[in-house]
């Protein structure tokens, strides 16, 4: 008997049945084994342990309603700055003041250990009092900082956040490539690219000056004779910044700073560190230049270079690209930031001993050539006249304040200075 062509069909389309489920639940295990041995791409889901690779927690409904509440502005006429690095000293300063003013502030910070972290979280957990949200992660990962600039839409990015110091460059070298000039290039990428481009107010240094003699240093001086690689990423920096401005029409201001200090400071730096050891009758290296010169700093307070940074993003003019193309040429600034008048690290001893009524012992060394340089001052006349900027703390009365502050946030003996 021939089969029905009816018959036949029914066979054919419960073999074909039979086929796909067979497929479904093959295509099924594959996919509940691609999900239970990959790792997992949701970042909320990830295990602690992988914390050690340096991925971070960020992304999701909460974070970003997080970050659309810290950057919201208040004021009638404030701005909405990214404030990178906001966690460091000068981070929290600027992010402090901003918020203070009403203009809405996000911050960001990878939390790294190159100095003390729990002195980042004190003034993380500072921020937090005043309304400001640190999101925790890197400036070198462009799909978050694309993710932050899709949240929101700065109007500015105040850019802070780099390996400081110049003496950790013999320990490890290649943060200073991370930071300076990779976590920059990733952080202009992605602002150039935003729809609108930001401005940007970033950190460069004095140390450009390098072995320069002639003082004091002005911006056109000449820039050429970097001495640590701080100083040379720094320098690299400011090229690296001057080519976004031209190719993209990126709005940007370097800001060269000069040795600031003051309450929340960096344990790094020496003002910092000496009132520790003077404290703890330990012996403090003062270094001396070549024929017992005097080696000196043109120190100024964290107040005065908060009230720069401020100035420097009032009168930062728009980015004039969008979506990565230039559309014509946009604000190329660079400024000293400093106090103008330097003080022999002698002095700064001197100041401190009367401050802390303890008598330093000194040691008296040589100035190793690896990257201190002899001097700093600052030639400010520029910042004067675009940014109103006039430094109005001596180092005697920034000192108070900073001693002050040690003395009250160390106090406690739970946070061992270390
Ligand atoms: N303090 C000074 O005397 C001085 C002088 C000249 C220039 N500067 C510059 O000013 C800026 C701020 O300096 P500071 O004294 O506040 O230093 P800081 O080390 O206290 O602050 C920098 C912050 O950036 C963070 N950071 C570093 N690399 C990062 C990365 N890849 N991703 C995310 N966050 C990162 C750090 O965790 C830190 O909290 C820096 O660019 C520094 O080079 C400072
Ligand atoms: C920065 O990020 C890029 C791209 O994600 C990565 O390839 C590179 O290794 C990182 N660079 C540094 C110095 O961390
Ligand atoms: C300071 O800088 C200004 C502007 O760059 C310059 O005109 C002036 O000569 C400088 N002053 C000194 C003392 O170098």
């Amino acid at each position: 008997m021939e089969k029905s062509p009816l018959v036949h069909n029914r066979l054919r389309w419960h073999s074909s049945l039979a086929k796909l489920t067979v497929w479904s639940f093959l295509f099924l295990g594959l996919i509940l084994i691609f999900f239970f041995r990959s790792p997992s791409s949701n970042p909320l889901q990830q295990d602690p342990s992988r914390r050690s690779l340096r991925t971070y927690n960020w992304g999701g409904p909460a974070w970003e309603k997080r970050v659309r509440s810290s950057a919201s502005v208040r004021s009638r006429n404030g701005i909405s700055v990214l404030v990178t690095g906001a966690a460091g000293f000068v981070g929290t300063h600027v992010s402090t003041a901003l918020k203070r003013r009403g203009d809405g502030v996000l911050g960001l910070d990878n939390f790294n250990d190159y100095y003390d972290p729990s002195l980042k979280r004190a003034r993380q957990a500072l921020l937090e009092r005043s309304g400001v949200f640190i999101v925790e992660g890197d400036i070198n990962d462009s799909a978050l900082l694309r993710k932050i600039l899709e949240v929101v839409a700065f109007s500015h990015v105040m850019h802070l956040a780099a390996q400081a110091g110049v003496r950790y460059a013999m320990e490890n070298p290649s943060s200073y490539v991370h930071s300076n000039i990779a976590g920059l290039v990733s952080l202009l990428e992605v602002c150039k690219s935003a729809n609108p481009q930001p401005a940007i107010v970033w950190a460069s240094s004095s140390s450009v000056y390098g072995l320069n003699t002639k003082v004091p240093f002005s911006e056109r001086d000449r820039t050429d004779h970097p001495a640590s690689l701080y100083a040379a990423t720094k320098k690299a920096g400011e090229e690296i910044a001057h080519t976004y401005n031209h190719i993209y029409g990126l709005s940007l201001t370097g800001l060269r700073f000069f040795t600031v200090y003051g309450p929340w400071g960096r344990p790094d730096m020496a003002y910092f560190f000496f009132t520790r050891d003077i404290l703890k009758g330990k012996s403090i290296q003062i270094f001396e230049a070549a024929n017992h010169g005097t080696v000196a700093r043109d120190f100024t307070y964290i107040d005065d270079i908060v009230k720069g940074c401020l100035a420097a993003l009032d009168t930062a003019e728009k980015s004039t690209g969008s979506g990565g193309k230039k559309k014509g040429p946009a604000q190329l600034r660079v400024y000293n930031l400093g106090n103008t008048s330097p003080v022999p690290v002698s002095g700064l001893v001197s100041i401190l001993e009367r401050l802390l009524k303890v008598n330093a012992k000194r040691d008296i060394m040589k100035l190793p050539r690896n990257g201190d340089v002899q001097f700093t001052h600052a030639n400010i006349s520029l910042a004067q006249r675009d940014l109103g900027y006039k430094p109005s703390t001596d180092l005697q009365t920034g000192l108070k304040k900073f001693v002050r502050w040690y003395l009250s946030y160390y106090s406690g003996g739970e946070k061992a200075a270390s």
